[in-house]
């Protein structure tokens, strides 16, 4: 067996950490490893090469990934996918780990069932894939966001402010959630929890009566028109309010420890099913334990809401 291996959709830290993982346990095993750059684009162009213990010795700390990662919508086309494979024959790959979110676990499970053997590993800060309690990347991103938004808080608070904050997770609710949650914040609109602007409005009055001289509303993005909301919160209260998108700043940086951790666990998983005959499964932890799930079925799942969460959002204040 020859293992490829390649990075897709929205890079995510801990990325290099499972890159690396996968890399030694195969190598450790006699297997030899390549990387396909730039995702399925690259695997289509043939842009792959042998990697050595050298080549990861010294990724594990760092943000993004190596072997880069992009879009190629293409691939959903059969024709783009034959190519796909004449590239990963005429290197000898035959089994291929994807490091992706559920886009990319839909390209390798359509690479299955043209014979090329493949595990996915759930790599993206949005943390919306039900096979895993958490994806690699989500930890990392969530401290930088809790990071950013305390930082806003000392100077909406210096300020007497209400300050809105949007940060990422493509329709997923949990960096909203878990950040709010981290940062104290009253106010949180995502998919599980929509506010509207006039309830926006009526609450902010409510907590002004109170007595309140700083608020922060934490806003999941793609939802709601943020910056409609700020102008209806300038005109229709008398809160001075700034609005800050959180923007790129959440892909990046050191990934954390337990991302690290989290990330090498699944890697090593990777190589152990698919020296074990296993393919077309995607790797998750759930309730600590490592564990696999065919693609296809995962990708039925719609992500757990997490229902606790927003209960205790309600329920603090
Ligand atoms: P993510 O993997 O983070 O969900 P995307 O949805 O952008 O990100 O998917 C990443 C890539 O996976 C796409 O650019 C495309 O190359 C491939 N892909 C997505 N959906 C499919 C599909 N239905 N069939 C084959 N390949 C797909
Ligand atoms: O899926 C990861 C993610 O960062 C989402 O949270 C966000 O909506 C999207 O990717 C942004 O994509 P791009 O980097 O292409 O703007």
């Amino acid at each position: 067996m020859k293992i490829g291996i390649l990075t897709s959709g929205g890079d995510a830290p801990g990325m290099n950490a499972a890159l690396r993982a996968v890399t030694c346990a195969a190598l450790k095993k006699g297997i030899e490893v390549f990387a396909i750059y730039d995702g399925y684009k690259g695997m289509v162009e043939g842009n792959i090469k042998k990697l050595t213990k050298e080549d990861v010795d010294e990724i594990l700390n760092k943000g993004g990934t190596i072997i880069r990662s992009a879009r190629l919508p293409e691939f959903k086309e059969l024709e783009v996918r034959k190519k796909a494979v004449e590239q990963l024959k005429k290197h000898g790959i035959d089994a291929i780990v994807v490091i992706g979110g559920d886009g990319s676990y839909m390209g390798a499970k359509k690479l299955d069932e043209m014979g090329i053997r493949c595990v996915g590993l759930p790599g993206t800060i949005d943390n919306d894939i039900s096979s895993t309690d958490i994806t690699i990347g989500f930890d990392t991103s969530l401290n930088t966001i809790v990071e950013e938004i305390e930082k806003i808080k000392d100077t909406g608070k210096s300020h007497s402010r209400c300050m809105l904050v949007e940060v990422m997770g493509n329709r997923c609710d949990d960096l909203a959630l878990y950040s709010a949650i981290a940062t104290g914040a009253n106010i949180v609109i995502s998919k599980n929890h929509m506010l509207s602007n006039q309830q926006v409005i009526d609450d902010l009055k409510a907590r002004r009566n109170k007595g309140e001289m700083f608020e922060l509303i934490v806003i999941a993005e793609k939802l709601i028109d943020s910056e409609k909301l700020l102008k209806d919160i300038q005109e229709n209260t008398d809160w001075d309010a700034r609005l800050t998108i959180l923007g790129h700043t959440q892909r990046g940086g050191i990934p954390t420890a337990m991302e690290k951790v989290r990330a090498t666990q699944m890697g090593y998983y990777a190589v152990k099913l698919l020296t074990e005959g296993i393919t077309g499964v995607c790797v998750g932890i759930k309730d600590g334990k490592l564990v696999h799930e065919d693609i296809l079925e995962a990708l039925k799942k719609e992500s757990l809401v997490s229902n606790d969460m927003i209960e205790i959002i309600d329920n603090l204040d």
